[in-house]
């Protein structure tokens, strides 16, 4: 594919935006880049913008606009904006091919929105948007003629090996993960884990949220929702196996017992790189594998006394309709008040569960009722001290 690609990079400062203006970087001839977009701006956007001079920039943030209009590195700029419309106006511009959905938690839902309201192809990091809307979001990615490509790399990985294999013929969809820095942690110790050391991802570097999630395998129970809606397979088809050197990215079994695998060196710039290259394999920033190493490849079930927030991702994908906004919201908020200090490690997964409990689930919720729940319950966890 010869055609220069118009895209979008939203929450471009954080861990995945970065990567996805290496992947650009490494590419110079293949994009254009319309815009840059993120929460609250800084240095880091500016730099940005002065280095890959995009045609619009938008901060959600209003108190961070008028830094940026009067950077001298945002001169060149078309369009500068302040606030999530002019995020949303930015997806639906007409010269936009494709957005890499990156922005953090359930703020990017909005912007998932207009992307496909608008027709594109959404390169999708952000997997809280399918969890607070995904049967509706991808009634309208098919509606509109937009498309989700899915950016998290377990998800990329099986996107990848389902390319040419009937669905109908799938026995089990197999995520994988990484376990994160508990896996062996005795589980004595676990009321005195720290936030420093929840922040240690032994295999991938990440934002905090997503950090703190793999930590209490939360990000493989949002992961395993976001599996239901992106290959619409049952939840039962569905399943969750520990293999700490995140080498193999995830695979699909087949109905014959055949095994297929996507696998390669853990880096977030290969599946960035496919959402924005498919259908076509590039040369990627990332290294290539080492077989003369001595690689031990192993693959165990999860542990759920360990890791109780794994089983709350199959309790919301069974009840199904609002019950996903309460997980994100609840989730959210517990990360927050566990890096606060004002929450033990173990008291996230209890926290959500709680939220979950109290919610009363709200069935096909249209998107005011998704962020009418989003307000409730950080309201009421807010509220609440612990
Ligand atoms: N990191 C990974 O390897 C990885 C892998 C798979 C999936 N994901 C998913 O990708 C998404 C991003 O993760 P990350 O690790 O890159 O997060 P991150 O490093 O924390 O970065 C978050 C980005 O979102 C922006 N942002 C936050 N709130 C916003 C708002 N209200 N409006 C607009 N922008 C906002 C931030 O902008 P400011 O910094 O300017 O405030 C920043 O650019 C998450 O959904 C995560 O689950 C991440």
């Amino acid at each position: 594919m010869n055609q220069v690609q118009n895209i979008v990079i939203l929450g471009s400062t954080g861990s995945v935006g970065c990567q996805a203006l290496e992947v650009v970087e490494h590419h110079p001839d293949r994009f254009r880049l319309v815009g840059l977009a993120s929460g609250k701006g800084g240095e880091r956007l500016r730099q940005q913008v002065q280095k890959y001079q995009p045609l619009r920039v938008a901060v959600s943030d209003p108190d961070a606009l008028e830094d940026l209009k009067s950077s001298p590195e945002c001169s060149g700029c078309e369009l500068i904006e302040g606030g999530l419309d002019s995020i949303d106006r930015m997806v639906s511009d007409d010269r936009v091919d494709r957005v890499v959905q990156a922005i953090a938690g359930g703020p990017g839902l909005r912007s998932t929105v207009a992307a496909l309201k608008a027709g594109k192809i959404v390169a999708l990091a952000n997997k809280e948007s399918l969890v607070l809307g995904g049967e509706w979001l991808m009634a309208l990615a098919s509606a509109s003629g937009g498309r989700i490509l899915p950016v998290d790399s377990e998800h990329s990985a099986v996107f990848q090996v389902l390319e040419g294999l009937p669905i109908e013929e799938v026995r089990r969809i197999i995520l994988t993960a990484s376990g994160g820095p508990f896996l062996d942690l005795p589980l004595a110790r676990f009321p005195e884990v720290t936030a420093e050391e929840a922040l240690a991802h032994p295999t991938w570097n990440m934002g905090p949220k997503i950090t703190i999630d793999s930590a209490t395998m939360l990000n493989k129970a949002i992961e395993v929702i976001e599996a239901r809606w992106l290959f619409g397979v049952p939840l039962e088809k569905i399943e969750v196996v520990v293999h700490p050197q995140s080498i193999v990215h995830s695979m699909v079994e087949m109905v014959d017992g055949s095994i297929f695998a996507q696998m390669g060196n853990p880096d977030m710039r290969v599946p960035v790189q496919w959402a924005l290259s498919y259908p076509h394999r590039w040369v990627s920033p990332a290294t290539y594998f080492d077989f003369s190493s001595n690689h031990r490849l192993e693959f165990f079930p999860p542990d759920l006394s360990r890791f109780p927030a794994l089983a709350l991702g199959y309790r919301v994908a069974r009840e199904g309709g609002s019950s996903g906004a309460a997980f994100i919201s609840a989730s959210e908020l517990a990360v927050e008040k566990f890096l606060a200090g004002e929450i033990s490690f173990e008291q996230i997964a209890l926290l959500v569960e709680g939220a979950l409990d109290r919610h009363e689930t709200i069935f096909d919720p249209n998107l005011q009722q998704i962020l009418e729940v989003d307000r409730q319950v950080r309201q009421e966890m807010t509220s609440c001290s612990f």
